[in-house]
């Protein structure tokens, strides 16, 4: 049986403050935690209300890894709309995160291999991951994670949905044509010990309907999530 705790919502800001709630709530808890946050769209307002919380609250986030959950293949934090522009826009440059704090996959690298492999051997060193925040694709991805992925795998670079590249252009002023992805695989984020999903807007419909039906199907990775331990999903669609 799902053990997902689904938390009532009133509207996209109010998704936002209980999603940075608990992500606060974990540094709190836990001043060294290691998470992972998706990019995106969604999240935005969530990194609104955690670089607000985390001033109010003067909440200590020195000592926090960061861990990229995924990137598109021949992006970087130079390229306006990739994950890690997105990351370092609205949260780590608002919060002042420190280079070192922040193990983020490059999808420029040569040896696009060797960043899946570099992720590979920190988290196996220091993993599990301590919270992941994680949107829904449209076609309920996770991370770079399509239909169909599998269960087992650790961080790999994965060709993407068509449904992924033409929603992604969203993301970009520039038409990249991106094909691939890097990401963590199903099974990093599935071991974290806590997991936020949040999603937002009637494009999400369809996944978050699969999800709320409650068995796992990975034909619509997000139900996946109904076999967590400890997963809150923070919905307004
Ligand atoms: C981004 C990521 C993706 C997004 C998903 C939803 O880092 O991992 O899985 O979370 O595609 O994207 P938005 O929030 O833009 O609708």
């Amino acid at each position: 049986m799902s053990k997902i705790t689904y938390l009532a919502t009133k509207d996209y800001q109010d998704l936002s403050q209980q999603a940075a709630s608990l992500i606060i709530a974990e540094i709190v808890s836990n001043p060294k935690a290691m998470i992972c946050l998706a990019a995106g769209d969604t999240p935005i307002g969530t990194f609104g209300e955690l670089v607000r919380m985390a001033k109010d609250q003067a909440v200590d986030f020195s000592l926090v890894t960061f861990v990229s959950l995924d990137e598109w293949v021949g992006l970087d934090g130079q390229n306006e709309g990739s994950c890690r522009s997105y990351l370092d826009k609205y949260l780590y440059k608002p919060l002042n995160i420190k280079a070192e704090q922040i193990k983020f996959f490059d999808g420029k690298a040569l040896d696009i291999m060797g960043e899946c492999e570099k992720m590979n051997a920190f988290l196996a060193e220091f993993g599990p991951l301590n919270l992941c925040l994680l949107g829904i694709g449209v076609n309920g991805h996770l991370g770079f994670n399509e239909p169909y992925s599998a269960f087992d795998q650790n961080a790999y670079v994965c060709d993407l949905d068509e449904i992924t590249q033409t929603v992604g252009n969203k993301y970009f002023k520039t038409a990249y044509n991106i094909k691939q992805g890097i990401t963590l695989g199903l099974q990093q984020i599935l071991s974290a010990d806590k997991i936020i999903t949040i999603a937002n807007g009637d494009s999400k419909q369809a996944a978050v309907t699969a999800l709320r039906a409650g068995v796992a199907d990975i034909a619509c990775p997000v139900t996946l999530l109904n076999e967590h331990q400890d997963c809150y999903a923070i919905l307004f669609v």
